[in-house]
């Protein structure tokens, strides 16, 4: 008898037949099929994730484009976290975040955002912004809620207001300015909106609010009895003059508003997944809540060296910001050669492109061109719009080295001669 007919005997004679097997084995595999949530199904795969897979496996790729900064952590902080972990700081923080860190959270809120908040009701370390973000979202808006987003927006907030049940209402930034309608915002709230979420300095756009426009916000959040989530991850990152502003500091605003931000960006850091929320005692109560199940706590060794991150004196983001301008201005000047046209960004580490001069289908195809062509990585802009939406914007990040962007300038400018041969050999009328 072979292996696979005893087998068989065996099963039947203990258990169940062979053809009941067969009917529960089937049966396992169509609830596994189903066994799908809706949430799980309606929100899609992230393009700038799921490119950054495509390009890591691409050799000679110039990368202008997942935000990831290309150079190295400054010293101090990678110590840091190497005596953290050698001193034994490895197990289960505070749920809540290191006090310690929650104290200079609350100094640097002080310090740079004009807030004043308390580290034991007020203040929450989280696995990055984007922990905070879901925290924030699933701790506060229910099934039927509506949550009005910017367009474009940061391609997470989608899926991040998807998954806690709201709906996204969007109101267009208009470019090529990226300024909204104080008129299209008004007619965007109603009795269905639980909050609005707000990005400055923004991705991918590059705007940085000013204080008129986060006015017109606030009175309608006021009028609405509306809360305020506003991710401020690149607070750091402006440029020209150009000054961040934070919500919570609006009259009548502190009370109605959670602050976001994180270690990612400012300290390039992305990989520590070190984030924090600020919000009045109740939202706190509940987001804390909320994280626990989440995540439990954010890496504990990570969070001592992130207490000497936000020490950092004022020579470190001043040193920063000139980096970032310079590699900005940089990369403005190699994207105008090769065509497109943009506003120039005032905060981030991103320029958002309108490519729609060179006449491709959409972004998409363009990104592709651009990667298989030429081996120039970006961001295609759809990823930033509502499902479904017809774009024409391409994303570079300029968190890299000025070798990079020259690397990038040669790819463009074969981009360039790629589009003058086409060009010629289109059939003429
Ligand atoms: C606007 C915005 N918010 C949040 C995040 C995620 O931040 P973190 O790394 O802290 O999760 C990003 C990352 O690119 C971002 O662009």
């Amino acid at each position: 008898m072979g292996i696979k007919s005893r087998a068989r005997e065996f099963i039947s004679r203990f258990c169940f037949s062979w053809p009941e097997i067969c009917r529960h084995f089937h049966r396992a595999q169509d609830i596994r099929r189903t066994a799908i949530s809706h949430r799980a199904t309606i929100i899609r795969e992230s393009n700038i994730r799921d490119a950054a897979r495509l390009v890591s496996q691409i050799p000679n790729i110039v990368n202008l484009g997942q935000g990831l900064p290309e150079y190295p952590v400054p010293q101090v902080l990678k110590e840091a976290a190497q005596q953290a972990i050698a001193a034994d700081v490895n197990q289960y923080s505070n749920t809540w975040g290191l006090p310690a860190l929650r104290e200079a959270i609350a100094r640097k809120m002080k310090h740079y955002n004009g807030i004043t908040a308390d580290p034991e009701t007020e203040i929450t370390v989280t696995v990055g912004a984007s922990e905070a973000l879901n925290a924030a979202l699933l701790a506060t808006v229910n099934p039927g809620d509506e949550v009005i987003v910017f367009e474009p927006f940061y391609e997470n907030y989608h899926p991040n207001i998807t998954i806690a049940g709201g709906t996204p209402r969007y109101v267009r930034l208009h470019a090529p300015a990226y300024t909204f309608d104080a008129d299209e915002l008004a007619a965007a709230f109603n009795h269905r909106t639980r909050a609005i979420l707000i990005n400055t300095p923004h991705n991918p756009t590059g705007r940085v609010f000013t204080l008129a426009e986060l006015q017109v916000v606030a009175d309608l959040c006021k009028k609405w009895d509306v809360l305020a989530i506003t991710d401020e991850i690149y607070e750091y990152m402006v440029y020209d003059g150009a000054k961040h502003i934070s919500m919570a500091t609006l009259p009548g605003m502190r009370e109605r508003t959670i602050t976001i931000s994180g270690l990612s960006k400012t300290f390039g850091v992305t990989g520590w997944r070190l984030g924090y929320v600020v919000a009045p005692p109740e939202y706190t109560k509940a987001l804390r809540r909320v994280h626990d199940y989440l995540t439990l706590c954010a890496p504990a060794p990570l969070q001592v060296a992130g207490i000497v991150a936000l020490d950092m004196g004022e020579d470190f983001y001043k040193g920063m910001v000139e980096k970032y301008q310079a590699l900005r201005d940089q990369l403005c000047v190699v994207a105008q050669r090769a065509g497109f046209k943009f506003r120039k960004p005032e905060g981030t580490y991103y320029l958002f492109t309108d490519a729609s001069s060179f006449g491709f289908e959409n972004d998409r195809k363009m990104w592709e061109y651009l990667l298989r062509e030429c081996g120039l990585a970006t961001i295609a802009g759809y990823c930033f719009y509502r499902p479904d939406a017809r774009t024409q914007n391409i994303r570079f990040c300029y968190a890299k080295s000025p070798k990079t962007i020259a690397a990038a300038e040669e790819r463009l400018a074969l981009f360039t001669d790629l589009m003058v041969q086409r060009d010629l050999a289109k059939p003429r009328r």
